[in-house]
């Protein structure tokens, strides 16, 4: 992890964010954040997140680790913590051509549902997003 991740970690936390690590031992090997209201700190995405709902993230295994079961763990265990918050879902945001998080979805619960697209425009540095709700799936419940 660089000095600018580390500092980024320590700002998410200071603001409330919550993280879970899996350990190895003594050795972190990944992570996944939860948040529980939308901020710049946490995405620049305009992302319509409902009151009901938790945002997931930044979900990481370090690339030995990977293929057995942590990115599934994590992804599960950050579900308990939103519930445990009162949140009746968690939003992520997956890539389609990202196979390995898409299978963390799958394994992590049944009953998900698209609720929207985001998509995507870069005009030199500055990127945009644009959410388009899928028909039917941000305002309802799982
Ligand atoms: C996504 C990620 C967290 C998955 O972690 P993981 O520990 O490998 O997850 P799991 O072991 O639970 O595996 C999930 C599935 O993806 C598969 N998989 C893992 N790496 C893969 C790869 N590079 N290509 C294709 N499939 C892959 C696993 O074999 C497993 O398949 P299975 O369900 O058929 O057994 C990890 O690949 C990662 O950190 N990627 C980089 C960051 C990233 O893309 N994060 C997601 C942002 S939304």
């Amino acid at each position: 992890m660089t000095a600018r991740d580390l500092e980024r970690f320590r700002s998410l936390h200071e603001h409330g964010h919550l993280c879970t690590i899996a350990w190895r031992g003594d050795r972190p090997i990944g992570y996944a954040w939860v948040a529980l209201r939308m901020e710049p700190t946490v995405t620049q995405c305009p992302l319509p997140l409902p009151a009901h709902a938790a945002y997931l993230w930044d979900l990481y295994v370090t690339p030995a680790e990977r293929s057995s079961g942590i990115g599934s763990a994590l992804a599960s265990a950050r579900l308990r913590i939103a519930r445990e918050h009162g949140r009746e879902e968690g939003w992520r945001m997956i890539d389609e051509s990202n196979h390995a998080s898409n299978r963390t979805l799958a394994k992590s619960g049944g009953g998900t549902r698209v609720v929207g697209i985001m998509r995507f425009t870069k005009l030199f540095s500055r990127m945009r997003g644009q959410f388009q709700p899928a028909a039917g799936g941000a305002g309802a419940t799982a």
